[in-house]
């Protein structure tokens, strides 16, 4: 559904990710990993649209959209959970999720973000400031959602949620999966999280991409090599 091929990114002349490709099969979900500051982040960027690459190319569902703005992107249906949420403190939980429809054409919200979240619906007129890092997660989600998307793009989306919504965040994510149908591309540092959700992993060392395979093929040697801190 997803196919970065040999990639290259550069911020000013730093060079950040390096002839990097990345698979992500139609129905799969794929975890990206490694460890702090090897790119994950400005990857998931690239694929957005949101950083540029000076050669290579992403196709999603055979179409380069490389060349195409954040907005565009939106449009081939892919939703984005940025890290660290990025929630509009000052803004109601309404308009929070309606600012995940504007790069759609459709005006209304999709009936699924509430029944997957009914905490929404229940606090639609609060700032979205005033909700816990868990409802602030799932408010991220419900805004992904918004457009309907295909792939679902997700940065680190359990870090700094407490344990209890950890495992519910998992839930979902498996549920977009399986019940409807999504592709799910997720940064994720923690192995049990990423073993219980995940079908596929990469792990990118240094702006590469290093290994790659089903979850169960994730052994003690790579999680060694690449993963431990
Ligand atoms: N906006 C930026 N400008 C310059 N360097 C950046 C910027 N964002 C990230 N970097 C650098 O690029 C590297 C990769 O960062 P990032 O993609 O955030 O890694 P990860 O998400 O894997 O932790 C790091 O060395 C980081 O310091
Ligand atoms: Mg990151």
């Amino acid at each position: 559904m997803l196919k970065v091929s040999s990639i290259n990114q550069y911020y000013r002349e730093s060079h950040t990710l390096w002839d990097l490709s990345l698979d992500v099969p139609k129905g799969s979900v794929t975890c990206l990993m490694g460890r702090n500051g090897v790119g994950k982040t400005t990857l998931l960027k690239c694929i957005m649209g949101l950083e540029s690459i000076t050669d290579g190319s992403i196709q999603f569902k055979d179409t380069e959209i490389s060349k195409l703005n954040a907005e565009k992107r939106a449009i081939h249906k892919i939703g984005y959970v940025p890290q660290g949420r990025e929630i509009f403190s000052q803004l109601t939980v309404e308009d929070n999720l309606n600012t995940g429809l504007v790069a759609n054409n459709s005006k209304q919200l999709p009936s699924i973000i509430f029944e997957l979240f009914p905490v929404l619906k229940e606090m639609l007129h609060r700032r979205g400031g005033d909700l816990s890092g868990g409802q602030q997660q799932q408010l991220a989600l419900g805004r992904a959602l918004a457009i309907e998307p295909e792939l679902l793009i997700l940065d680190e989306p359990t870090e700094g949620i407490q344990p209890n919504i950890v495992r519910e965040i998992g839930d979902i994510i498996k549920k977009l999966n399986q019940e409807l149908g999504l592709t799910v591309l997720l940064v994720e540092q923690k192995l049990p999280f990423a073993r219980r959700v995940a079908s596929n992993f990469c792990i990118l060392e240094k702006g590469r991409d290093v290994a790659n395979g089903s979850i169960n093929e994730l052994d003690d040697q790579l999680i060694d090599k690449y993963l431990k801190v």
